[in-house]
């Protein structure tokens, strides 16, 4: 979810104001994610390195986070939707991480889709982390190195129990992936909008989809070969 700060300055306003009104296209965009049948939808809401930004911003985005947790979360049980976070929760401030465990607790027997929030998330700090799990196993003899495999890791990622993508979308127009889902995105369909995030509404993620769906997803194997499977 990029552009809010651009949104805010072609106003002539402060970031903060485009931060706000990146609410809209949140709520927009879960709401007609789930209309779609879509089961994972994760926002990419706080990286790590966001956490050096000014102070002042970092309080007010980590303010606003509380304060549409806590008023979205009833809309989310109405919705049956099940919120899930990913990244270091213990890097939040504390009355964010409680308002954020509670959602999850209260939300947690809900199905119809998963909403992930990527908070305080790197995929290089996840990896690092999956790795420190590992090797601690390999030290107390619970698994030989030879034994690891994908799944190992798989297993140990702050994803582990969420499909990887099919699709990401990218707002502001920026053509890199900025530390996202760096395990997770190896067969991912990228899709790049100049569309800033606060303008983002229900038929640019339509539009998005028919791109996806225009894609010849190979995984590696020949067009003829998809071709003969299919046929
Ligand atoms: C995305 O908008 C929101 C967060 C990273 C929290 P930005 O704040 O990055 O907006 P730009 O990129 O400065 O326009
Ligand atoms: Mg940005």
């Amino acid at each position: 979810m990029d552009g809010n700060g651009r949104w805010a300055k072609k106003k002539g306003n402060l970031r903060i104001f485009g931060h706000q009104n990146a609410i809209t296209a949140v709520r927009d965009t879960v709401e007609a994610a789930a209309e779609l049948g879509i089961k994972f939808l994760t926002l990419y809401a706080f990286s790590t390195e966001n956490w050096s930004r000014p102070k002042y911003e970092v309080d007010a985005l980590m303010q606003l986070l509380v304060n549409t947790i806590r008023k979205e979360t009833d809309t989310l049980t109405k919705n049956n939707i099940r919120l899930q976070a990913i990244g270091d929760r213990e890097a939040l401030p504390n009355a964010c991480r409680r308002e954020l465990e509670e959602a999850i607790q209260l939300t947690s027997q809900n199905s119809r889709m998963t909403l992930v929030l990527a908070l305080s998330y790197s995929g290089r700090w996840e990896l690092v982390n999956a790795m420190k799990q590992v090797a601690s196993l390999v030290e107390q003899g619970k698994l030989s190195a030879a034994h690891i495999t994908e799944e190992t890791i798989q297993q140990h990622l702050t994803t582990a129990g969420i499909p990887d993508p099919e699709l990401l979308i990218r707002t502001s127009g920026e053509q890199r992936i900025s530390n996202f889902l760096l395990w997770q995105l190896a067969y991912t369909e990228l899709y790049i909008t100049d569309l800033l995030w606060p303008d983002f509404r229900k038929e640019h993620l339509y539009e998005a989809i028919f791109a996806f769906q225009q894609r010849e997803r190979r995984f590696g194997k020949t067009s003829e070969q998809l071709q003969k499977a299919h046929s």
